[in-house]
């Protein structure tokens, strides 16, 4: 079976780097990667061919693969040359976008969305959503660090004591329990807030203190995501929060609800008040914002509040999150494609909660 990995036109990541190339071979399959794929992360041509990759040009890679990998979708035009039979394995983000799946199907197109990947024990290794998320939690308090005009640690020094940074966690998934755990290193306070009353301890065992509001709705057949409050809970939370924000010198917010626009915790009056110099970062920026000045993908002053919207922080961290995203999309192809493609169980938990458009072939039981 051939796997070709495309290089992305907006991003700086690939999904598949010389490391992985090799474990790939290992496992029965050949690649193909298009010319200059891993360049901006700093894996050459030479790289993937030394682990046992061929080059290619892109028109040449989508009529020989078998499983066509990206980030980003290839367009409808290029999925339309792939060969009879053929999957693309990217993210087509199918919660927002509840019609791809139709829309696919109504193309002839088979593919796999990896960031559907079903939260369970055994589909923990090929999830990306939580590998990017971790990255964007560290790299959101680096940047936060670069923009705050202070330091993060309490200073004792001859010249005087500086106080730790204050900073405010909303949303302690895993972007923000590594948010947290980053900015504990780098010695600020933090506060953490989540609608999960399941991460207290995880909060609390990072040396942050949980905010708690109560009465929030949980539902555990959500698969460890958040659900949608009511109209009482977010009005005690927004007071809560804007009394918290008040105080904090960073914000982090990661605050998502799968398939929905992000709800909206910071609202302009509470930057407005907030101390000049603070810096806001916006995980949630792709999904609407959890904050209401949030611009996406874009650096903004407002009244004093640095508000950063970049919703690719992982592509900024391109080198270790293209070889994570490769580890990721290695475990899925294994696991899912490990027996040869006419193998491929379509009641399999991790193949139903991925696959989408054209239907696959039932497997056979002559097995
Ligand atoms: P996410 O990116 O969808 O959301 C981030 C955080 O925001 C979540 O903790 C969510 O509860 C919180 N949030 C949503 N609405 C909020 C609101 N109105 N106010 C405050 N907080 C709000 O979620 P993420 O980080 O991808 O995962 C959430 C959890 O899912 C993880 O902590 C983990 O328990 C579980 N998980 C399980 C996996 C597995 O078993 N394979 C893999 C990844 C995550």
């Amino acid at each position: 079976m051939i796997a070709g990995i495309l290089k992305e036109a907006q991003d700086k990541r690939v999904v598949m780097v010389p490391a992985v190339v090799k474990k790939m071979a290992g496992a029965g399959f050949e690649v193909i990667v298009e010319k200059g794929a891993g360049e901006a992360s700093f894996f050459y041509d030479a790289d993937y061919e030394a682990a046992g990759a061929k080059i290619t040009d892109r028109s040449d890679l989508l009529k020989n693969s078998d499983l066509v990998l990206s980030i980003t979708p290839p367009s409808d035009q290029e999925m339309a040359e792939m060969k009879e039979g053929a999957h693309v394995l990217a993210q087509f983000s199918p919660r927002a976008n509840p019609d791809i799946s139709n829309t696919l199907e109504s193309k002839g197109v088979s593919a796999f969305s990896m960031d559907n990947i079903p939260r369970t024990s055994i589909a923990q290794s090929m999830d990306i959503l939580s590998s990017m998320a971790s990255l964007a939690g560290y790299k959101a308090v680096l940047t936060a660090a670069n923009y705050l005009p202070s330091y993060f640690p309490m200073l004792m020094t001859a010249a005087g004591t500086i106080p730790p940074a204050k900073m405010l966690v909303l949303g302690a998934g895993v972007a923000g329990l590594q948010a947290i755990a980053t900015s504990r290193r780098l010695g600020a306070t933090v506060e953490a807030f989540d609608v999960r009353s399941a991460v207290k301890e995880e909060v609390q065992s990072l040396g942050a203190k949980f905010v708690e509001v109560e009465g929030a709705t949980e539902d555990k057949s959500a698969g460890g995501y958040a659900v949608q409050q009511t109209e009482e809970y977010r009005q005690k939370q927004a007071q809560l929060i804007h009394e918290k924000a008040l105080k904090a010198d960073v914000i982090i917010t990661t605050a998502n609800i799968p398939g929905r626009k992000a709800p909206i915790l910071i609202k302009a009056e509470t930057v407005e008040g907030m101390k000049s110099g603070s810096v806001i970062i916006d995980l949630a920026a792709a999904t609407g914002g959890n904050c209401e000045l949030t611009e996406n993908d874009k650096v903004v002053e407002k009244h004093g509040v640095t508000i950063i919207g970049n919703s690719n922080l992982p592509g900024e961290m391109q080198r270790d999150a293209s070889t994570l995203l490769a580890n990721n999309y290695f475990n899925f192809i294994k696991y899912v494609f490990g027996n040869g493609m006419e193998k491929v169980d379509p009641e399999n938990e991790i193949v139903g909660g991925t696959h989408i458009g054209k239907a696959l072939p039932a497997m056979s039981t002559a097995e």
